[in-house]
């Protein structure tokens, strides 16, 4: 199959790193002599054919920028087939001879519904701060995301040190728990709160207040770090938050990191996986590699079938678990 022409989008929650990945599937395309078309604000782009040549100019100074020069956006319509034929039929029209979708799981189910409607290869990258992604060991987004939350947990334990506080501190991941595990760890959290280890309110209130009742017994001062997952307590962070206060009589404040776990110039890590991802998604489209995912394993780029990138959803390993046991992170 003749590969003259290939487009990309960003779909789904932007993430550090989709731009150094746009550079990298611009620089592999250009140097296999194939032209770069992108499409702007995700399926939207298609539906509406919003798309530009992407040119050297448009990838200078790039690699280092957050969020994605293409804009992303999430695209109801997508999710019913009138629309996606619509698509379809655009990127037949466009010329383009295989597309590259920069997403999030989300987005890979718009890969997977869309590839039978259209007969070129569609090639999913991995880019989202959740991680959630089975089939890679990383997604593009997640080491800067942790970095972040990592620097915020640092300067809040200052402020909650001097003032002897509880910090709840919210972070994203939806229903991943690796940006709370991996910040909590490198932040140097005293509690975690995970999807994958989370069993009830009752439960986890308790674990947490009995760490206090050993922390008061101890004479420890100074600062709580409690890190949670983004809407993993019933009801509300406020609930804890009252629940500790009013058991412990210690000040207890909730900071909600939000989206600027998001933002900022990605971190080595991503954009180096970044380019690794974009460079072999260019190769598997020349390879004709349909309705697959350019994932990374041990390091190497692997295809990876997107009905196979969500099937068994990443765990925590034992030693995960043991670790986080034997580091009073759970309770
Ligand atoms: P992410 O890709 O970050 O996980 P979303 O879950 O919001 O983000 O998905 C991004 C977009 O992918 C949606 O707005 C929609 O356009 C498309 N999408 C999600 N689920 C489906 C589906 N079941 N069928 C077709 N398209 C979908
Ligand atoms: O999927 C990335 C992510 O940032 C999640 O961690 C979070 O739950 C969600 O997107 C937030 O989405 P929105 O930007 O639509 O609020």
């Amino acid at each position: 199959m003749a590969v003259n022409k290939i487009a990309v989008l960003t779909s789904g929650g932007d993430a550090p790193g989709m731009n150094a990945c746009i550079r990298a599937v611009f620089l592999a395309a250009q140097s296999a002599g194939i032209e770069l078309i992108g499409y702007q604000h995700g399926y939207n782009g298609l539906i509406n054919q919003e798309y530009f040549t992407i040119t050297h100019k448009d990838i200078r100074n790039l690699i280092q920028r957050g969020g994605t020069m293409l804009f992303s956006a999430r695209c109801e319509k997508f999710k019913h087939e009138q629309h996606r034929l619509t698509a379809a039929k655009h990127l037949t029209e466009s010329g383009a001879d295989g597309l590259i979708v920069i997403g999030g799981d989300g987005s890979f189910k718009g890969v997977e519904s869309l590839q039978p409607l259209w007969d070129k290869p569609i090639v999913g990258v991995p880019g989202t701060i959740d991680n959630d992604v089975a089939g890679t060991d990383y997604t593009i987004g997640y080491h800067t995301a942790i970095q972040t939350a990592v620097e915020s947990i640092d300067k809040v334990r200052d402020t909650a040190d001097a003032f002897e506080r509880i910090f709840i501190v919210d972070v994203m991941g939806r229903e991943a728990g690796f940006i709370a595990l991996n910040s909590a760890i490198a932040g140097g959290a005293d509690h975690v709160i995970l999807p994958e280890t989370f069993d009830s309110a009752a439960g986890e209130l308790l674990r947490i207040l009995e760490k206090l009742k050993i922390r008061r017994k101890n004479n420890v001062n100074g600062s709580h770090i409690i890190v949670t997952t983004e809407q993993l307590w019933p009801g509300g962070l406020n609930i804890l938050q009252e629940s500790l206060q009013s058991e412990t009589g210690i000040d207890t404040r909730i900071l909600t990191l939000g989206h600027v776990q998001r933002g900022g110039s990605p971190v080595w890590q991503d954009r180096v996986l970044a380019s690794k991802l974009g460079t072999y998604a260019v190769e598997m489209v020349l390879n004709d590699e349909r309705a697959c995912m350019a994932g990374i394993q041990d390091r190497y780029p692997k295809a990876v079938r997107i009905s196979n990138t969500k099937e068994s959803r990443k765990q925590l390993n034992e030693f995960s678990l043991s670790m986080l046991e034997k580091m009073a992170l759970l309770g």
